[in-house]
């Protein structure tokens, strides 16, 4: 399980929400009864939820105890019902309640197999639910391509290279095959953010910082050691300098996030029946 940390993650904050109001945007529920967060993280987005819905019970649900700690912490009113469990294993009937609305912001991606999974939770969806995903679509960007390059490069490549494997997410057509099939109808799309990091010039590598919250997670997991953490950073770091220049406005890191809201359309009612045709009488 990759290991969270709350203050690096909330760095950067303004460019990690705006996917997640895009795609709340798109959610059509005006008056849920209840609503759950999948991925949670450290709570801001779902107590956004909580205001977006007022009378609705509003569930986050996350296995890092580091982020729930957090999320409580912001939680002053204990608006949110905050649930430690995996998603690998979590189960919409755990709820008690069928749910209006799921949502999963940014963490997906760390859920292999989750195609499956988002199978069975929609079918756990009350009918018309809606089930609303963000994940990063930028697996193949710079900054992860020289990631799995210098881990393949150091002495602990297979157990770097498996760790990094473990995270991916599919494109935009796949997701919406699959809730499509679920028996929603579907809007999928895709959006690369132009992201610009640091502009005040504090940073000495802010893609470096940006990662460090989230995708270098499994590498910083595995390489506790500072020699052999060091004989990673050092070349990652260099590299990453030159493939995301400081510019005019700062540095600059696209990001392509890929979206799918499914829509549970009501099962159809049953056909009325077809009347007999009528006797002839001559
Ligand atoms: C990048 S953060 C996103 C947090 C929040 N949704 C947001 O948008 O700010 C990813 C979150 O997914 C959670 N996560 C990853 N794998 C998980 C799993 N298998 N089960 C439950 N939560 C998981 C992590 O603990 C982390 O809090």
């Amino acid at each position: 399980m990759t290991s969270w940390d709350p203050t690096q993650y909330a760095r950067f904050a303004d460019h990690r929400n705006r996917p997640f109001f895009e795609l709340l945007g798109r959610v059509g529920a005006t008056a849920p009864r209840l609503v759950v967060d999948l991925g949670c993280g450290n709570g801001p987005l779902t107590l956004a939820l909580a205001e977006r819905w007022p009378q609705a019970r509003v569930v986050g649900v996350d296995n890092a105890l580091s982020m729930l700690a957090a999320a409580r912490e912001l939680d002053a009113e204990g608006r949110v019902e905050w649930v430690e469990a995996d998603l690998a294993t979590w189960e919409v009937g755990s709820l008690g309640a069928a749910p209006d609305v799921i949502v999963s912001n940014a963490a997906l991606q760390w859920v292999p197999g989750h195609l499956p999974l988002i199978e069975g939770w929609v079918a756990g969806l009350a009918d018309d639910g809606w089930f609303a995903l963000q994940v990063p679509g930028n697996f193949g960007a710079p900054s992860h391509r020289l990631m799995r390059e210098i881990a393949r490069e150091q002495e602990r490549s297979v157990e770097l290279e498996g760790a990094l494997k473990r995270a991916g997410s599919a494109e935009p057509a796949t997701y919406l095959q699959f809730l499509a099939r679920a028996g929603c109808e579907v809007d999928a799309w895709e959006t690369t953010y132009e992201q610009v990091l640091d502009p005040e010039g504090e940073q000495d590598n802010p893609v470096l910082e940006w990662v460090s919250g989230t995708g270098l997670r499994p590498v910083l997991d595995l390489l506790t050691e500072p020699a052999e953490r060091a004989a990673f950073l050092e070349p990652y770091a260099a590299a990453l300098l030159s493939a995301y220049p400081r510019t005019a406005v700062g540095v600059i890191l696209s990001f392509r996030r890929v979206f799918a809201v499914g829509h549970k359309t009501p099962a159809p009612a049953a056909a009325p029946a077809v009347p007999s045709a009528p006797t002839p009488t001559s």
